[in-house]
């Protein structure tokens, strides 16, 4: 376990560097294997983890619980309805309070910067469990099916095809702390934002780039790696009819995927709207990783928590 990561919050991929990034994927991938081989790694007993959740999730929310489990500890999981929060209490309290009585909070929100002051109020590791802004426990698991699928990432290619808000704001900063080339194609008013791209240049290593583009072919050209994610994010049910129309040419399907190297693996956060941002048959297919990624979001939380708590 690196010891330095103990402490830290792991809110923004945006406030990691290389070493402690590959540190985390190392782990991961250690307690895979332990895992496999049903060799335990209770390395957390008697520790609580607060999980505050104020958006749905399947994922995000059981791995965190049986990574607490397997870990030795608790995870709690808080709906945000149900606590004062969902009444107004300010998140300032609530963040001193839940510390008071866990080791570790995470939170999946609508404001980052909500996140944020949770960070600042609370003297235990916050972990971002997804804003609208960014999703950096899922980069972690993605990163970690790109390694294991192809050994070392730096060059490697990930087109993007979708909106590029959380998700890919995540998926930018990690391909840019591994050395990884990511290409980027949404219609235009849904590119990555300025924070991003300049959060991109400070993080880039040797071996990243990043292309900006309107065209899904022209991101999958040479791609190892296709990724997407939905049309639209949770908080935006208003717009699902009008983002329809602004997305349709944003699918990744088996035309798409033949542009990509024969080699390239498909990969979506999930969960997925089959017929709108990828076809059945393509996360059916044999190039599909999307259940190994759902998997790997298990081994990545571990990591986290075993690192950090
Ligand atoms: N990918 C992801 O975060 O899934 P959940 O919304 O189910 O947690
Ligand atoms: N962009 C999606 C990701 C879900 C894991 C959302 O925010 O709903």
């Amino acid at each position: 376990m690196n010891s330095t990561l103990k402490g830290r919050d792991y809110i923004s991929l945006a406030d990691y560097d290389p070493s402690s990034f590959q540190s985390l994927l190392d782990l991961a991938i250690e307690l895979k294997e332990k895992q496999k081989k049903g060799i335990p790694h209770a390395s957390l007993p008697g520790k609580t983890l607060a999980m505050i959740f104020q958006k749905s999730s399947t994922r995000t929310r059981v791995s965190f619980d049986a990574a607490m489990f397997h870990l030795g500890g608790l995870g709690m999981f808080l709906s945000a309805n149900d606590l004062q929060i969902g009444r107004g209490e300010p998140i300032q309290d609530t963040a001193r309070v839940l510390a008071s009585y866990c080791d570790g909070i995470l939170i999946r929100t609508f404001s980052h910067q909500e996140v944020l002051m949770l960070g600042k109020y609370a003297d235990v590791p916050v972990i971002n469990g997804l804003t609208d802004d960014e999703h950096p426990t899922q980069a972690l698991a993605d990163i970690m099916t790109a390694y294991e699928e192809f050994g070392a990432l730096k060059g490697k290619r990930l087109a993007f095809i979708g909106d590029a808000n959380n998700v890919a704001v995540s998926l930018m900063h990690a391909c840019a702390l591994t050395g990884m080339e990511i290409a980027i194609a949404s219609p235009a008013g849904h590119h990555p934002g300025d924070k991003a791209m300049a959060e991109y240049e400070r993080l880039k290593q040797p071996g990243s780039v990043l292309t900006i583009l309107e065209e899904p072919k022209e991101a999958a050209e040479g791609a190892d790696i296709l990724y997407t994610d939905v049309w639209a994010s949770m908080g935006q049910e208003q717009e699902v009819q009008k983002r329809m129309q602004v997305f349709r040419g944003y699918h990744v399907n088996a035309d798409l995927l033949k542009l990509a190297k024969p080699t390239a693996i498909v990969m979506h956060c999930l969960p997925a709207h089959r017929g709108e941002e990828i076809s059945d048959e393509v996360i059916e297919g044999s190039q599909s990783r999307v259940f190994v990624e759902a998997e790997n979001r298990l081994h990545a939380h571990k990591a986290i928590l075993a690192a950090l708590l």
